[in-house]
């Protein structure tokens, strides 16, 4: 990922090796902040209060987070506590469980007084794996927009985004965004239509700042936007980030996704999920079994934006809110997954 003109990672150790340093997504993309994380009471508050947010992100702050309660107390009942403090922070996202299970399963064979130091290096591996499956993903996509370039050549390929899915959401690269940076570095013309992705405005305020620093050209668009710009032809592919890929090949991302993908089939747009393996679900059958996390309604009813005093919340309604932050888009809608392995059509038969 590029910040500031640097090569740097969104996630990584504090200097004297015990903590972690994030970037307070919160503050983006006004301010570029980055907090240390001490405890596994951080890490659970960074992910449920969303400084940091996006499926693999999450894991790989949960996977430390493990590993610094560890370093407190390591018997098997502070592992089981802090495990499952850190699990329930967000329900969604599948990497959470998925990487706090893997330092969990790491550490349990060993003595109390080897498991903080085995766990840490549980954590920075899953640092690193998550790397390079972006890297890979971002490859098998390249190939893809190469392709899909070939179609429409002399003028830039238009792909459209919903929330972040980027290197803020992933320790480099991003899933839906590598594709793009490794088009874009390797002079494919590409633009992307960024989706603002209320309530939050993952769009808006993190992957446009993503792609501005990294200086892919791209335009916000309102969330209801897409539709339009799909059925005028100004889209020839969506991609989008998951958190959640159930066996049957559903995908469970933002609260807004299924729309997209509606429109995409309706105006035979391409959509496309990128996701590395650690997204893929085999234990849950179908979309119907995710749990679809419900956040607080100030998230719909207040909007927070810079002022010359720095950030400010204000009212929007007086009206109760519902806020489902996510939702399934069905198999039969997905063209294909972009994975660390290549990219798979469809799972299921189209209806
Ligand atoms: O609520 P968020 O911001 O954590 O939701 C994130 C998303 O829905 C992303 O699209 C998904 O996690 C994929 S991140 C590579």
């Amino acid at each position: 990922m590029i910040l500031d003109g640097q090569a740097t990672r969104s996630v990584r150790r504090t200097a004297d090796g015990a903590g972690i340093c994030i970037l307070d997504q919160r503050q983006l993309p006004w301010e570029v902040r980055w907090v240390e994380l001490r405890s596994a009471r951080d890490a659970a508050v960074a992910i449920a209060e969303m400084w940091t947010r996006g499926a693999p992100m999450i894991g790989a702050v949960g996977a430390y987070g493990l590993a610094m309660a560890l370093a407190e107390a390591a018997d098997d009942a502070a592992l089981d506590a802090a495990y499952a403090m850190l699990v329930e922070t967000r329900p969604t996202a599948i990497n959470l469980q998925w990487a706090l299970d893997q330092v969990a399963a790491a550490v349990r064979p060993l003595a109390p007084v080897d498991r903080a130091g085995a766990a840490l290096a549980r954590a920075d591996a899953i640092c690193d794996e998550d790397v390079a499956l972006c890297r890979s993903i971002g490859e098998h996509g390249l190939d893809l927009l190469r392709t899909l370039h070939a179609q429409h050549p002399g003028r830039p390929l238009n792909i459209l985004t919903h929330c972040n899915a980027g290197w803020l959401a992933t320790v480099d690269y991003g899933t839906a965004t590598a594709p793009i940076y490794l088009a874009h570095d390797a002079g494919l013309p590409v633009h992307v239509w960024v989706d603002e992705t209320r309530p939050r405005n993952q769009g808006a305020l993190l992957t446009a700042f993503e792609l501005k620093n990294h200086g892919v050209p791209h335009t916000l668009i309102a969330d209801n936007a897409g539709g339009l710009l799909m059925a005028r032809g100004q889209v020839d592919a969506v991609i989008v980030g998951t958190d959640r890929v159930a066996a049957n090949g559903d995908v469970c991302n933002k609260i807004g996704t299924y729309l997209k993908a509606l429109a995409a089939h309706d105006t035979a747009v391409p959509f496309y999920v990128a996701l590395p393996y650690t997204t893929f679900d085999a234990a849950t059958p179908s979309g119907d079994a995710i749990t679809i996390e419900d956040r607080s309604p100030e998230e719909l009813t207040r909007v927070t934006g810079a002022t010359d005093h720095g950030l400010e919340t204000v009212r929007l309604t007086q009206s109760p809110a519902y806020n489902p932050a996510f939702d399934v888009t069905p198999a039969r809608l997905v063209t294909g997954y972009i994975t660390e392995r290549g990219v798979l059509d469809r799972l299921s038969t189209p209806a």
